[in-house]
């Protein structure tokens, strides 16, 4: 199954008489964007035209698709649906757990070795629930969609923030949390607010040695890592049906580096071309059957502003190569002059020590021939590569594809390290260096998308480019960042100075795309047989037992902590070196909490333990009253649970025995991520409440057996002296939601319908 035609036909049909009709009901010529999210509607009708950026709106997506780092908890939680398939195509691709150290052979051979308990979990969920699954080695989970199932007018989510991606392709894509997943994957709805929408106009064409890159790299610099937050940015314009599909795909992708909630492209002859290289004619065809209502209408595109909140015009014969960074990928540079001058006044290292082309970013055939068409110039004209070179394919396909081309060859010649078809450097991946946090000061440049200090290797010090992959291969055969190939000479072996002719190379393979295994493995058609084990002792797997209801009465609760000033969901559940135990809700749950600070003493991780009056980390407090039987109130400030949608961070004190999170307000998916775990997700009705919280209070809710929509509940806090504060709070639970909290989660709930 690479991809479901039927399915596919079937999207279109609705796609038709929900465009028409939703026209008439907004009353105005519609965006693309807005024919792809009303065609996906939940309820398939609507009778009410949406308020952008502020109606909530429940979406039927086509598919999921999950990487191995956010599939573990998404398939484990899954599990606990009772259903015995999936309710729409999904996949998961193993990409982030592959290390790029000494090439592609042994880095995968070591891979399989140190990860093989989550593969072969990976891969038997999968095989049991109807899951298509990519072995690790297959590629990266965003070329991989866009090569095999992105679609154009569909809609899809993605456990993974590039999941954007497959905007190249015409989808609206968008990147979510497990639980999010979890839902579309067991037949619910998935609810979005509905997004603004920012056009971006592309007039001109590339040319020489301008990018697809270039041009997203330009929109941040103009919108800022936050410019595109709570919208779609949908691009057209002559500029925009001259670009490749792959293309179209780098500049969506980066799309997350903006904030955006997705961006997409109307389908156009570059598209088709893509599909029928990679061996879907007959998606091609049946596009090429409902053309109009795969892009926008006329109207919009001849005035964009009466149509989108906010427009943008981009010449392309104007755009010149660019390099963003250090660490923001909204800070451009014009190559050249321009980056001699910054980086001497910021201190930037002016010699380049690696150039690394790949990540689901830049990893197609057309960014590899055109980078190598640079590898070979060097060759040809007897230059030296003064950096290292570092290349992660987005697929086996494109890998293959490019070794049988003789373009892996050419870097290889230029003392290349071929890295796994994986995420690799992309995500701190790699093995660079054995301390790097002392590791020195110095510059890279890469074709990736993010460049945060430590994303690539772990040392703060280095120093992150992000340029096209035809800049990075060129950057790194100068060694040098303010190189300027449009004007500048090198000297090669012999003395000699030579200059590079602009870059080269095919959108598509001409002798066609070619693989002998892609690294895919269907599921078997009925997979009630498979048996998921999971060892008992397992570090980094655990299987997930249903949580208890908490009940109509809770009181004799303890204060865990409350947490003062931002608390985001880093600060709950934190990253780095806890990603390995992403699968394993007890051991994850040790990181539960530990960055927030405590109102009382303004530390992190050290809160006063009522039973023992002793102070002890969060998580050991907050087990000690677990096992007491002693349920647990975290209380925060404004935006709690802020940053990402991992649902870890509601699943952990959920977990560790926490019945409540009481703060001035939420960040949205976090409450709505409380709210599916089962718990109380309540902000104080007077803010000021916060402050009458002490150190030994002990809280009992006096009305939750009337827990209803709309209805305030109330919390009489008792403090050490025994004075008492009557506290009223505030929800947002509708009925479903508080179904959710009556049977102990969202899942529960799923569960019992299912039984
Ligand atoms: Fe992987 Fe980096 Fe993309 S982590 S999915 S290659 S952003």
């Amino acid at each position: 199954m690479a991809f479901d035609i039927d399915m596919i036909k079937g999207v279109y049909t609705k796609m038709t008489d929900r465009v028409d009709e939703a026209r008439k009901i907004v009353g105005k010529p519609l965006t693309l964007s807005e024919k792809i999210l009303y065609s996906h509607l939940w309820d398939g009708k609507t009778d009410q035209a949406f308020t952008r950026g502020k109606d909530y709106v429940d979406f039927a997506p086509d598919r999921v698709a999950c990487q191995d780092a956010t599939a573990q908890m998404a398939l484990l939680q899954f599990m606990q649906a009772g259903k015995p398939k999936v309710a729409v195509p999904t996949t998961v691709h193993c990409d982030h757990l592959i290390q790029a150290k000494d090439g592609a052979a042994a880095d995968l051979k070591h891979a399989n070795q140190t990860s093989s308990e989550v593969f072969n979990f990976l891969e038997s969920v999968s095989n049991k629930y109807g899951i298509g699954f990519w072995k690790p080695g297959a590629g990266i989970i965003h070329q991989v969609v866009l090569e095999n199932y992105a679609f154009p007018g569909g809609m899809m989510i993605g456990t993974d923030s590039h999941t954007v991606n497959a905007g190249g392709l015409g989808m609206v894509a968008i990147g979510v949390g497990g639980a999010d997943a979890v839902d579309v994957m067991a037949g619910m709805a998935w609810e979005l607010k509905f997004p603004k929408l920012i056009g971006v106009k592309l007039t001109g064409t590339l040319s020489g040695w301008t990018a697809p890159k270039d041009v997203i790299l330009k929109v941040a610099e103009i919108l800022t890592v936050k410019g595109g937050t709570g919208a779609i940015v949908e691009y057209f314009g002559p500029g925009a049906t001259s670009m490749s599909c792959t293309g179209k795909g780098t500049i969506c992708n980066m799309g997350a580096e903006i904030g955006a909630t997705t961006s997409t492209f109307g389908y156009d002859d570059s598209m088709e071309r893509y599909l029928r290289s990679t061996d879907r004619a007959d998606v091609a065809d049946a596009a090429n059957a409902i053309r109009p209502y795969l892009t926008a209408d006329d109207e919009v595109y001849a005035n964009p502003e009466a149509y989108f909140d906010q427009v943008i015009e981009i010449n392309l014969s104007e755009l010149g190569p660019l390099l963003n960074g250090p660490f923001t990928p909204d800070l451009s540079t014009e190559v050249g002059s321009a980056m001699t001058e910054k980086a001497t006044a910021n201190e930037w290292p002016l010699q380049v020590e690696w150039g690394l082309i790949g990540s689901c970013t830049n990893s197609s055939y057309e960014d590899l021939s055109r980078a190598s068409s640079i590898a070979q110039q060097a060759l040809d004209k007897g230059l030296k590569i003064k950096a290292d070179l570092g290349i992660n394919p987005g697929s086996e396909q494109v890998r293959y594809t490019a070794e049988r081309d003789g373009i892996l060859g050419i870097f290889e010649k230029l003392d290349a390290k071929i890295f796994t078809n994986a995420c690799g450097p992309c995500i701190g991946q790699w093995a660079r260096y054995s301390d790097p946090k002392n590791a020195p000061k110095n510059s890279i440049v890469h074709s990736f998308n993010r460049n945060f200090a430590k994303r690539a290797d772990g040392n703060p010090n280095t120093h992150a480019f992000v340029a096209s992959p035809e800049l990075t291969a060129a950057i790194a055969i100068a060694g040098r960042l303010d190189f300027n190939p449009l004007t500048d000479k090198l000297i090669n072996e012999n003395g000699e100075e030579v200059m590079f002719e602009e870059p080269t190379g095919w959108e598509l393979p001409p002798k066609g795309f070619e693989v002998k295994d892609n690294g895919y493995l269907a599921p078997r058609e009925d997979g009630s047989s498979v048996v998921v084990s999971v060892a008992d002792d397992s570090e980094r797997l655990q299987l997930l037992e249903p949580f208890t209801p908490l009940g109509d009465s809770i009181t004799g609760a303890k204060l865990l902590i409350k947490a003062f000033g931002k608390c985001t969901t880093d600060h709950i559940s934190m990253a780095g070196p806890w990603l390995r135990f992403r699968g394993h809700l007890d051991n994850i749950a040790n990181n539960t909490l530990i960055g927030a600070v405590n109102a009382f003493g303004k530390k992190t991780n050290f809160v006063k333990n009522q039973l023992t009056g002793e102070y002890e980390g969060v998580p050991d407090t907050a087990r000690a009253y677990k096992a007491a039987g002693i349920k647990s109130i975290v209380v925060g400030d404004h935006n709690y649970g802020e940053g990402s949608s991992r649902e870890h961070a509601a699943m952990q004190p959920r977990h560790l025995g926490v019945a409540a999170v009481i703060v001035k307000s939420f960040a949205r998916i976090h409450e709505t991520n409380l709210k599916k775990q089962g718990m109380l997700g309540l902000t104080f009705d007077n803010e000021a409440d916060y402050d009458l919280i002490q150190e030994d209070d002990t809280f009992n809710f006096t009305d939750l057996n009337e827990f209803a929509p709309d209805k305030q509940l109330h919390v009489e806090v008792v403090h050490k002296d025994g004075t008492k504060d009557v506290l009223a709070l505030n929800h947002t639970y509708n009925q479903a939601q508080i179904e959710w909290y009556n049977e102990g989660s969202a899942l529960n709930l799923i569960k019992k319908q299912n039984a």
